[in-house]
């Protein structure tokens, strides 16, 4: 019988300044939804700036289940060629969806390119539940019979007709699912109290090259001109915008380890909340053409901070900031109000000194001088990020296990925050 590698670890042990450049990928949140609209037309795609993790690998996998062939580019590597044919099986089976929360994204474009679609109930992260509600309600507004019956969202529709659609809350997953919908719905279809996210603005300008469109990308009111089939659309190729959560890692392991980045390739405009908060706790930033340049002087001053859907501060941001503000000067208040039950990773940085007290949605963390090294779990992809953060503000070595989640969204978290000068490194736990 084979033998299961042993989990992988991260060991962070505090020191020097981070120093240097550190380039971001592409983001994670929109290539794998971007993968997921090419099901809407046959033909050759090829997308640039992609990220070499895990969850790429996951929707290749599942691509590759419906029928499409995904290869990587042998010259570039983060080039991505999808080749999907005329027919596909609109079936995203159970043992590749359980695996990642965006899998559910196929199911639109599946079912405006088959008139069904049979997708197993997503699996995901570990910070409470995530439901499909708004997904099967909108659909169903735009004319599809949804129903989730043994374990799957099974959808069906003889014709898929614009309608208006008003989302309860501006959840992406939804606002992904009905935008990819919508370009085979017949007539107009208008999304009122859509997600904003930049990662959205990607997807509508991936599926307008595909000849789809769309007005308001980028706004809370996204009108589509669905023109009753996908067949008018075709294949195209398109350059993956960078990660924001990934360049936001950065910024944080700087905030806490002090010293000087560029953080090559990162928007400013795409994180300016993010970077208006670092701004208040001490750091310096600018933005620049092609990236963001930080400086950390000194031991950060804490702030009050709320999550909230974009332009505000995002909920992936929250564990990064929790790990700053636990070795902060002050107080700060941070609430939770898209994801209840993601506060997982604060027992861990208990476990690391942290003085910190969680209330339902809120966290109230008093920072301490300095955060004491200790054996941590990471829970999920941003609780590892983050708990690698904060062991560059402990005293002793930090050793974070179940550290193989970060691989799902960051291509190399290790080898990056190493080049900047941070004792990190990976390891394996002994069984
Ligand atoms: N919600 C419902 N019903 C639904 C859909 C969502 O109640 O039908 C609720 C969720 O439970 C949550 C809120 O609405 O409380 C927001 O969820 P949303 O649908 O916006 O999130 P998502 O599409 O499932 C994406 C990102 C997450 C990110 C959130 C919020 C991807 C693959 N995931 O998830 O990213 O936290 O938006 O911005 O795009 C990550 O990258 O680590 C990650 C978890």
């Amino acid at each position: 019988m084979a033998v299961e590698p042993a989990p992988e670890q991260i060991i962070v042990s505090s020191g020097s300044p981070l120093e240097g450049t550190v380039r971001v990928t592409g983001a994670k949140n929109s290539v794998l939804k971007l993968m997921a609209a090419t099901l809407l037309a046959e033909g050759s795609y090829r997308l640039s700036n992609v990220p070499r993790i895990v969850d790429v690998n996951l929707m290749a996998e599942l691509l590759r289940a419906v029928g499409c062939r995904v290869q990587w580019d042998t010259n570039h590597t983060a080039e991505l060629h999808i080749d999907v044919p005329a027919e596909i099986t609109p079936v995203a089976p159970y043992n590749i969806v359980e695996r990642f929360r965006a899998s559910v994204v196929v199911l639109g474009p599946m079912l405006a390119r088959c008139g069904e679609a049979t997708v197993a109930l997503p699996g995901g992260d570990d910070f409470g539940p995530r439901p499909v509600d708004m997904h099967v309600r909108g659909l169903t507004e735009l004319g599809a019979q949804v129903e989730v019956v043994h374990g799957n969202i099974e959808a069906f529709t003889e014709q898929l007709l614009g309608g208006r659609v008003v989302l309860e809350f501006p959840s992406v997953g939804a606002t992904e699912n009905l935008l990819m919908a919508a370009v085979a719905a017949k007539g107009i279809t208008v999304i009122d109290n859509a997600a904003r996210e930049p990662e959205i603005f990607d997807l509508c300008c991936f599926l307008q090259s595909m000849g789809a469109v769309i007005s308001g990308a980028g706004t809370s009111t996204l009108m589509i001109e669905g023109a009753g089939t996908t067949q008018w659309l075709q294949a195209a190729d398109h350059t993956v915008i960078p990660d924001r959560i990934v360049a936001a890692t950065y910024l944080a392991a700087l905030g806490v380890a002090s010293g000087e980045v560029f953080v090559e390739g990162a928007r400013y405009d795409h994180m300016e909340l993010l970077c208006a908060k670092l701004a208040e706790m001490g750091m310096i930033l600018t933005g620049e053409a092609d990236g963001i340049r930080a400086i950390s002087p000194r031991r950060l001053d804490s702030v009050d901070c709320s999550t909230l859907p974009y332009p505000g501060v995002a909920t992936d941001y929250k564990p990064f900031l929790v790990a700053m503000l636990a070795t902060a000067s002050g107080v700060g208040i941070v609430t939770e109000n898209l994801f209840p039950g993601r506060f997982r990773y604060v027992d861990e940085l208990r476990r690391m000194g942290a003085d910190i007290r969680t209330d339902a949605h809120h966290a109230v963390v008093r920072g301490v001088e300095r955060l004491s090294g200790a054996p941590v779990r990471a829970h999920d992809i941003r609780a590892g990020a983050a708990l690698t953060v904060a062991g560059l503000g402990a005293e002793g070595p930090t050793i974070i296990t179940d550290a193989h989640h970060v691989r799902r969204g960051y291509e190399n978290l290790v080898g990056d925050l190493e080049s900047l000068g941070a004792d990190v490194r990976t390891g394996q736990a002994s069984t």
